[in-house]
Protein backbone atom coordinates (compact mmCIF):
# COMPACT_ATOMS: atom_id res chain seq x y z
CA UNK A 1 0.00 0.00 0.00
CA UNK A 2 0.77 3.68 -1.12
CA UNK A 3 2.48 4.72 2.32
CA UNK A 4 1.34 8.25 1.80
CA UNK A 5 -2.33 7.31 1.93
CA UNK A 6 -1.94 6.90 6.20
CA UNK A 7 0.21 9.81 6.33
CA UNK A 8 -2.65 11.52 8.09
CA UNK A 9 -4.95 8.77 9.64
CA UNK A 10 -3.97 6.63 12.98
CA UNK A 11 -2.89 3.42 12.38
CA UNK A 12 -5.60 1.65 14.42
CA UNK A 13 -6.76 -0.43 11.09
CA UNK A 14 -4.03 -2.66 8.09
CA UNK A 15 -6.42 -1.23 5.17
CA UNK A 16 -5.20 -2.29 1.90
CA UNK A 17 -7.45 -1.34 -1.07
CA UNK A 18 -9.24 2.18 -1.88
CA UNK A 19 -12.95 1.87 -2.65
CA UNK A 20 -14.66 4.33 -5.11
CA UNK A 21 -18.30 2.96 -5.57
CA UNK A 22 -20.71 0.33 -4.60
CA UNK A 23 -22.85 -1.58 -7.30
CA UNK A 24 -25.48 -4.37 -5.67
CA UNK A 25 -23.40 -6.66 -4.02
CA UNK A 26 -19.91 -5.51 -5.38
CA UNK A 27 -17.24 -3.17 -4.47
CA UNK A 28 -15.04 -1.25 -7.15
CA UNK A 29 -11.77 -0.18 -6.14
CA UNK A 30 -9.95 3.12 -7.88
CA UNK A 31 -8.33 1.02 -10.70
CA UNK A 32 -11.49 -0.19 -11.48
CA UNK A 33 -11.77 -3.93 -10.11
CA UNK A 34 -14.37 -5.20 -8.78
CA UNK A 35 -15.00 -7.25 -5.56
CA UNK A 36 -17.54 -9.49 -4.23
CA UNK A 37 -18.68 -8.64 -1.19
CA UNK A 38 -18.90 -11.02 1.31
CA UNK A 39 -18.43 -8.34 4.29
CA UNK A 40 -21.34 -5.88 3.33
CA UNK A 41 -19.21 -3.66 5.68
CA UNK A 42 -19.02 -5.83 9.02
CA UNK A 43 -22.63 -6.49 8.74
CA UNK A 44 -24.18 -3.23 7.73
CA UNK A 45 -24.96 -2.94 4.00
CA UNK A 46 -27.67 -5.35 3.93
CA UNK A 47 -29.47 -3.71 0.81
CA UNK A 48 -25.65 -3.73 -1.08
CA UNK A 49 -24.63 -0.35 -2.69
CA UNK A 50 -26.51 2.04 -4.78
CA UNK A 51 -30.08 0.73 -3.70
CA UNK A 52 -32.10 3.22 -5.54
CA UNK A 53 -35.24 3.50 -2.93
CA UNK A 54 -33.34 3.82 -0.26
CA UNK A 55 -30.44 6.61 -1.72
CA UNK A 56 -33.65 8.39 -3.16
CA UNK A 57 -35.48 8.61 0.50
CA UNK A 58 -32.00 9.51 1.79
CA UNK A 59 -31.95 12.20 -0.37
CA UNK A 60 -35.58 13.49 -0.17
CA UNK A 61 -35.03 13.98 3.57
CA UNK A 62 -31.72 15.92 3.03
CA UNK A 63 -34.28 18.63 1.16
CA UNK A 64 -36.42 17.94 4.19
CA UNK A 65 -34.41 18.54 7.07
CA UNK A 66 -31.29 16.76 8.08
CA UNK A 67 -30.73 17.96 11.98
CA UNK A 68 -32.02 19.30 14.26
CA UNK A 69 -31.56 18.62 18.34
CA UNK A 70 -33.63 15.67 20.41
CA UNK A 71 -34.77 18.63 22.26
CA UNK A 72 -38.41 18.36 19.50
CA UNK A 73 -39.44 15.70 17.59
CA UNK A 74 -39.31 14.98 13.95
CA UNK A 75 -41.54 12.86 12.06
CA UNK A 76 -38.92 10.54 10.70
CA UNK A 77 -37.44 9.86 14.01
CA UNK A 78 -41.24 8.66 15.70
CA UNK A 79 -41.89 6.15 12.48
CA UNK A 80 -38.38 4.59 12.96
CA UNK A 81 -39.17 4.44 17.11
CA UNK A 82 -42.35 2.77 15.93
CA UNK A 83 -41.13 0.25 13.64
CA UNK A 84 -38.06 -1.32 15.83
CA UNK A 85 -40.81 -1.50 19.13
CA UNK A 86 -43.36 -3.13 16.46
CA UNK A 87 -40.36 -6.06 15.06
CA UNK A 88 -38.26 -6.25 18.19
CA UNK A 89 -41.21 -6.45 20.75
CA UNK A 90 -39.82 -3.51 22.98
CA UNK A 91 -42.01 -0.76 23.98
CA UNK A 92 -39.47 1.98 24.05
CA UNK A 93 -36.66 3.14 21.81
CA UNK A 94 -33.70 5.32 22.33
CA UNK A 95 -31.50 6.41 18.96
CA UNK A 96 -27.61 6.24 18.95
CA UNK A 97 -25.10 7.12 16.64
CA UNK A 98 -23.62 3.76 16.55
CA UNK A 99 -23.32 -0.04 18.03
CA UNK A 100 -20.86 0.81 20.99
CA UNK A 101 -23.17 3.89 22.00
CA UNK A 102 -26.23 1.49 21.56
CA UNK A 103 -24.36 -1.05 24.57
CA UNK A 104 -23.36 2.42 26.78
CA UNK A 105 -27.27 3.44 27.19
CA UNK A 106 -28.14 -0.20 27.71
CA UNK A 107 -25.93 -0.92 30.50
CA UNK A 108 -26.64 2.56 31.56
CA UNK A 109 -30.24 1.73 31.53
CA UNK A 110 -30.19 -1.60 33.73
CA UNK A 111 -27.83 0.62 36.05
CA UNK A 112 -30.64 2.88 36.90
CA UNK A 113 -33.55 0.00 37.22
CA UNK A 114 -31.48 -1.72 39.80
CA UNK A 115 -30.39 1.89 41.88
CA UNK A 116 -34.39 3.06 41.52
CA UNK A 117 -35.00 -0.67 43.69
CA UNK A 118 -32.44 0.07 45.88
CA UNK A 119 -29.76 3.21 45.71
CA UNK A 120 -26.85 1.17 47.55
CA UNK A 121 -27.04 -1.68 44.46
CA UNK A 122 -23.34 -1.82 43.29
CA UNK A 123 -24.81 -2.56 39.84
CA UNK A 124 -22.64 -5.66 38.95
CA UNK A 125 -22.92 -6.80 34.80
CA UNK A 126 -22.31 -9.76 34.02
CA UNK A 127 -20.91 -10.38 30.34
CA UNK A 128 -19.09 -13.44 28.52
CA UNK A 129 -15.76 -14.61 27.43
CA UNK A 130 -15.23 -13.88 23.79
CA UNK A 131 -17.69 -11.52 23.68
CA UNK A 132 -17.65 -7.75 21.51
CA UNK A 133 -19.28 -5.00 22.19
CA UNK A 134 -17.29 -2.16 21.24
CA UNK A 135 -14.37 0.15 22.03
CA UNK A 136 -15.37 2.83 24.45
CA UNK A 137 -14.67 3.08 28.04
CA UNK A 138 -18.23 1.22 28.88
CA UNK A 139 -18.18 -0.94 25.98
CA UNK A 140 -14.87 -2.41 26.56
CA UNK A 141 -15.24 -3.04 30.06
CA UNK A 142 -17.79 -5.63 29.00
CA UNK A 143 -16.01 -7.25 26.08
CA UNK A 144 -14.69 -10.54 26.79
CA UNK A 145 -11.43 -10.08 24.87
CA UNK A 146 -8.27 -9.63 27.23
CA UNK A 147 -6.03 -8.00 24.57
CA UNK A 148 -8.81 -5.31 23.64
CA UNK A 149 -8.84 -4.49 27.25
CA UNK A 150 -5.49 -4.60 29.12
CA UNK A 151 -4.22 -1.28 27.89
CA UNK A 152 -6.84 0.72 28.28
CA UNK A 153 -7.35 -0.23 32.38
CA UNK A 154 -8.89 0.65 34.72
CA UNK A 155 -12.06 0.04 32.99
CA UNK A 156 -15.58 0.68 35.21
CA UNK A 157 -15.99 -1.99 37.66
CA UNK A 158 -18.47 -4.46 38.32
CA UNK A 159 -18.41 -6.61 35.60
CA UNK A 160 -17.88 -10.25 35.37
CA UNK A 161 -16.99 -12.58 32.41
CA UNK A 162 -19.04 -15.68 32.01
CA UNK A 163 -18.61 -19.00 29.73
CA UNK A 164 -20.85 -18.51 26.58
CA UNK A 165 -23.16 -21.29 26.70
CA UNK A 166 -22.51 -22.50 29.86
CA UNK A 167 -25.50 -21.52 31.99
CA UNK A 168 -23.65 -23.05 35.41
CA UNK A 169 -20.92 -20.37 35.17
CA UNK A 170 -23.14 -17.74 34.55
CA UNK A 171 -25.73 -18.58 37.49
CA UNK A 172 -22.21 -18.81 39.68
CA UNK A 173 -21.58 -15.23 39.37
CA UNK A 174 -24.90 -14.02 40.07
CA UNK A 175 -25.17 -11.63 43.25
CA UNK A 176 -27.64 -9.54 44.94
CA UNK A 177 -25.74 -7.14 43.17
CA UNK A 178 -26.26 -7.92 39.91
CA UNK A 179 -28.39 -5.72 37.39
CA UNK A 180 -27.50 -7.20 33.86
CA UNK A 181 -26.95 -10.34 32.05
CA UNK A 182 -25.45 -9.29 28.82
CA UNK A 183 -24.50 -10.80 25.86
CA UNK A 184 -24.96 -11.36 21.78
CA UNK A 185 -27.47 -13.64 20.92
CA UNK A 186 -24.48 -15.23 18.24
CA UNK A 187 -21.37 -13.88 19.06
CA UNK A 188 -19.90 -12.62 15.91
CA UNK A 189 -16.48 -11.20 16.88
CA UNK A 190 -15.48 -13.87 19.03
CA UNK A 191 -15.85 -16.84 16.12
CA UNK A 192 -19.34 -17.03 15.30
CA UNK A 193 -21.37 -19.18 18.02
CA UNK A 194 -25.00 -19.14 18.16
CA UNK A 195 -26.53 -19.32 21.89
CA UNK A 196 -27.66 -22.39 22.67
CA UNK A 197 -31.67 -22.85 23.31
CA UNK A 198 -30.88 -24.15 27.12
CA UNK A 199 -28.59 -21.31 27.59
CA UNK A 200 -30.53 -18.62 26.30
CA UNK A 201 -34.10 -19.90 28.35
CA UNK A 202 -31.67 -20.93 31.59
CA UNK A 203 -30.44 -16.88 31.47
CA UNK A 204 -34.22 -15.84 30.83
CA UNK A 205 -35.29 -17.97 33.62
CA UNK A 206 -32.49 -16.77 35.95
CA UNK A 207 -32.98 -12.75 34.85
CA UNK A 208 -36.82 -13.17 35.69
CA UNK A 209 -36.20 -15.08 39.14
CA UNK A 210 -33.75 -12.22 40.61
CA UNK A 211 -35.47 -9.49 38.16
CA UNK A 212 -32.18 -8.43 36.64
CA UNK A 213 -32.25 -7.13 33.12
CA UNK A 214 -31.38 -9.49 30.47
CA UNK A 215 -29.67 -7.23 27.62
CA UNK A 216 -29.32 -9.01 24.31
CA UNK A 217 -26.64 -8.02 21.38
CA UNK A 218 -27.97 -7.69 18.37
CA UNK A 219 -25.88 -5.67 16.95
CA UNK A 220 -24.30 -7.89 14.77
CA UNK A 221 -27.12 -10.68 14.43
CA UNK A 222 -29.78 -8.52 14.15
CA UNK A 223 -31.81 -6.48 11.47
CA UNK A 224 -32.74 -10.07 9.38
CA UNK A 225 -29.39 -11.70 9.38
CA UNK A 226 -30.25 -14.93 10.69
CA UNK A 227 -33.18 -15.57 8.73
CA UNK A 228 -35.39 -13.41 11.73
CA UNK A 229 -35.45 -9.88 12.21
CA UNK A 230 -33.47 -10.65 15.75
CA UNK A 231 -31.90 -14.13 16.57
CA UNK A 232 -33.72 -13.91 19.99
CA UNK A 233 -37.15 -14.79 17.78
CA UNK A 234 -35.27 -18.43 16.83
CA UNK A 235 -35.92 -19.06 20.88
CA UNK A 236 -38.76 -17.76 21.85
CA UNK A 237 -37.04 -15.29 24.09
CA UNK A 238 -37.70 -11.74 24.48
CA UNK A 239 -34.64 -9.30 26.43
CA UNK A 240 -35.50 -6.53 28.74
CA UNK A 241 -33.21 -4.58 26.71
CA UNK A 242 -31.81 -4.95 23.27
CA UNK A 243 -29.43 -3.17 20.98
CA UNK A 244 -29.15 -2.84 17.25
CA UNK A 245 -26.94 -1.01 14.65
CA UNK A 246 -25.40 -2.00 11.61
CA UNK A 247 -27.51 -3.11 9.35
CA UNK A 248 -30.58 -0.57 10.90
CA UNK A 249 -29.41 2.45 8.95
CA UNK A 250 -27.55 -0.38 6.67
CA UNK A 251 -25.08 2.53 5.96
CA UNK A 252 -26.14 5.78 7.87
CA UNK A 253 -24.71 5.76 11.08
CA UNK A 254 -27.38 4.83 13.44
CA UNK A 255 -28.05 2.20 16.61
CA UNK A 256 -30.65 2.19 18.97
CA UNK A 257 -31.16 0.51 22.53
CA UNK A 258 -35.08 -0.78 23.11
CA UNK A 259 -36.44 -2.21 26.23
CA UNK A 260 -39.37 -3.60 27.46
CA UNK A 261 -41.61 -0.29 29.42
CA UNK A 262 -41.15 -1.87 32.70
CA UNK A 263 -37.02 -1.26 32.23
CA UNK A 264 -37.42 1.62 29.72
CA UNK A 265 -39.60 3.76 32.45
CA UNK A 266 -36.59 3.82 34.82
CA UNK A 267 -34.78 6.60 32.42
CA UNK A 268 -36.87 10.02 32.71
CA UNK A 269 -35.39 13.81 31.02
CA UNK A 270 -31.63 14.01 32.13
CA UNK A 271 -30.48 10.56 32.44
CA UNK A 272 -29.45 10.27 28.72
CA UNK A 273 -28.58 12.00 25.73
CA UNK A 274 -26.80 12.17 22.81
CA UNK A 275 -26.58 15.33 19.86
CA UNK A 276 -26.91 13.66 16.70
CA UNK A 277 -28.28 10.43 17.91
CA UNK A 278 -31.30 9.74 15.80
CA UNK A 279 -31.40 12.99 14.10
CA UNK A 280 -34.23 13.10 11.06
CA UNK A 281 -31.56 11.69 8.35
CA UNK A 282 -30.91 8.59 10.44
CA UNK A 283 -34.36 8.15 11.77
CA UNK A 284 -35.56 8.28 7.69
CA UNK A 285 -32.33 5.85 6.62
CA UNK A 286 -34.19 3.42 9.40
CA UNK A 287 -37.71 4.15 8.03
CA UNK A 288 -36.51 3.73 4.25
CA UNK A 289 -34.48 0.08 5.61
CA UNK A 290 -38.01 -1.00 7.22
CA UNK A 291 -40.45 -0.21 3.89
CA UNK A 292 -37.69 -1.66 1.81
CA UNK A 293 -37.16 -5.26 4.35
CA UNK A 294 -40.82 -5.62 4.36
CA UNK A 295 -41.15 -4.73 0.52
CA UNK A 296 -38.23 -7.13 -0.94
CA UNK A 297 -39.31 -9.47 1.63
CA UNK A 298 -35.70 -9.87 2.80
CA UNK A 299 -36.00 -11.83 6.04
CA UNK A 300 -37.49 -14.39 4.19
CA UNK A 301 -35.12 -14.87 1.43
CA UNK A 302 -32.22 -15.00 4.23
CA UNK A 303 -33.50 -18.52 5.42
CA UNK A 304 -33.85 -19.70 1.82
CA UNK A 305 -30.92 -18.78 0.53
CA UNK A 306 -28.64 -19.66 3.71
CA UNK A 307 -29.31 -23.27 3.16
CA UNK A 308 -27.93 -22.96 -0.04
CA UNK A 309 -24.55 -21.42 1.06
CA UNK A 310 -24.35 -23.90 4.07
CA UNK A 311 -24.63 -26.44 1.85
CA UNK A 312 -21.94 -25.86 -0.75
CA UNK A 313 -20.04 -24.49 2.74
CA UNK A 314 -20.25 -28.02 3.93
CA UNK A 315 -19.45 -29.27 0.67
CA UNK A 316 -16.12 -27.56 0.64
CA UNK A 317 -15.81 -28.83 4.43
CA UNK A 318 -15.84 -32.27 3.23
CA UNK A 319 -13.45 -31.94 0.49
CA UNK A 320 -10.75 -30.00 2.29
CA UNK A 321 -11.13 -31.56 5.74
CA UNK A 322 -7.34 -30.70 6.39
CA UNK A 323 -8.28 -26.97 6.42
CA UNK A 324 -11.52 -26.50 7.24
CA UNK A 325 -12.63 -27.82 10.87
CA UNK A 326 -16.04 -26.52 11.46
CA UNK A 327 -18.76 -24.13 9.22
CA UNK A 328 -21.24 -23.12 11.47
CA UNK A 329 -23.66 -19.98 12.40
CA UNK A 330 -27.26 -18.89 11.55
CA UNK A 331 -28.40 -16.88 8.10
CA UNK A 332 -25.98 -15.18 6.33
CA UNK A 333 -24.05 -15.04 9.61
CA UNK A 334 -21.26 -17.87 8.88
CA UNK A 335 -18.05 -18.91 10.39
CA UNK A 336 -15.57 -21.34 8.71
CA UNK A 337 -12.93 -22.47 11.12
CA UNK A 338 -9.79 -23.31 9.26
CA UNK A 339 -6.48 -24.85 10.76
CA UNK A 340 -4.21 -21.97 9.02
CA UNK A 341 -4.58 -18.32 10.12
CA UNK A 342 -7.91 -16.70 8.61
CA UNK A 343 -6.25 -13.72 7.58
CA UNK A 344 -3.86 -15.85 4.44
CA UNK A 345 -7.28 -16.62 2.95
CA UNK A 346 -8.96 -13.18 3.11
CA UNK A 347 -5.93 -11.75 1.08
CA UNK A 348 -5.91 -14.81 -1.73
CA UNK A 349 -9.67 -14.04 -2.06
CA UNK A 350 -8.55 -9.92 -1.84
CA UNK A 351 -6.18 -10.94 -4.84
CA UNK A 352 -9.00 -12.94 -7.21
CA UNK A 353 -11.72 -10.04 -6.13
CA UNK A 354 -13.89 -11.70 -3.15
CA UNK A 355 -14.50 -9.62 0.23
CA UNK A 356 -14.05 -11.92 3.28
CA UNK A 357 -13.48 -11.35 7.05
CA UNK A 358 -12.11 -12.75 10.38
CA UNK A 359 -13.24 -13.73 13.38
CA UNK A 360 -11.71 -14.99 16.90
CA UNK A 361 -8.33 -16.83 16.33
CA UNK A 362 -9.28 -19.14 13.31
CA UNK A 363 -12.56 -18.45 11.55
CA UNK A 364 -13.07 -17.00 8.39
CA UNK A 365 -16.62 -14.80 8.37
CA UNK A 366 -19.13 -14.01 5.64
CA UNK A 367 -21.76 -11.34 6.82
CA UNK A 368 -23.08 -10.35 3.20
CA UNK A 369 -25.42 -7.91 1.70
CA UNK A 370 -28.82 -9.94 2.49
CA UNK A 371 -30.01 -9.29 -1.00
CA UNK A 372 -27.32 -11.60 -1.90
CA UNK A 373 -28.51 -14.42 -4.48
CA UNK A 374 -27.47 -17.65 -5.53
CA UNK A 375 -25.45 -16.99 -8.75
CA UNK A 376 -23.14 -14.84 -6.19
CA UNK A 377 -23.52 -17.57 -3.53
CA UNK A 378 -21.81 -19.98 -6.67
CA UNK A 379 -18.97 -17.44 -6.92
CA UNK A 380 -18.23 -17.03 -4.03
CA UNK A 381 -17.95 -21.00 -3.47
CA UNK A 382 -16.05 -21.26 -6.69
CA UNK A 383 -13.38 -18.98 -5.84
CA UNK A 384 -12.93 -20.58 -1.84
CA UNK A 385 -12.70 -23.46 -3.71
CA UNK A 386 -9.83 -22.45 -5.67
CA UNK A 387 -8.10 -20.67 -3.03
CA UNK A 388 -8.43 -23.86 -0.72
CA UNK A 389 -6.59 -25.79 -3.55
CA UNK A 390 -4.34 -23.98 -4.17
CA UNK A 391 -3.05 -24.05 -0.38
C1 LIG B 1 -22.02 -7.57 18.67
C2 LIG B 1 -21.47 -6.17 18.53
N1 LIG B 1 -21.74 -5.27 19.48
C3 LIG B 1 -21.28 -4.00 19.40
C4 LIG B 1 -20.51 -3.59 18.33
C5 LIG B 1 -20.02 -2.18 18.25
O1 LIG B 1 -20.74 -1.50 17.25
P1 LIG B 1 -20.15 -0.19 16.53
O2 LIG B 1 -18.91 -0.60 15.81
O3 LIG B 1 -21.27 0.27 15.62
O4 LIG B 1 -19.89 0.81 17.57
C6 LIG B 1 -20.18 -4.51 17.32
C7 LIG B 1 -19.32 -4.13 16.21
O5 LIG B 1 -18.74 -4.92 15.51
C8 LIG B 1 -20.69 -5.85 17.43
O6 LIG B 1 -20.41 -6.76 16.50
Amino acid sequence: MDKDLDLHLIHTYNRSVVFDHGEGVYLVDTNGKKYLDMGAGIAVSALGYSDEEYKQGLKDQIDKLIHVSNLYYTEPVIRAAEYLSKVSGMDRVFFTNSGTEAIEGALKLARKYAYLKNPDSRGEIIAMNQSFHGRSMGALSVTGTEHYRTPFEPLIGGVSFATYNDLESVREKVTDDTCAILLETVQGEGGIYPATEEFIKGIRELCDEKDIALILDEIQCGMGRTGTYFAYEHYGVKPDIMTSAKALGCGMPVGAFAAVEKFAEAMVPGDHGTTYGGNPLAGAAVCKVFEIFEKKKIVEHVSEISAYFFDGLNRLKEKYPEQITAVRGKGLLIGVEVKNPPADYVKKAMEKGLILLTAGQNVIRMTPPLVMEKEQIDICLSILDEIFHSK
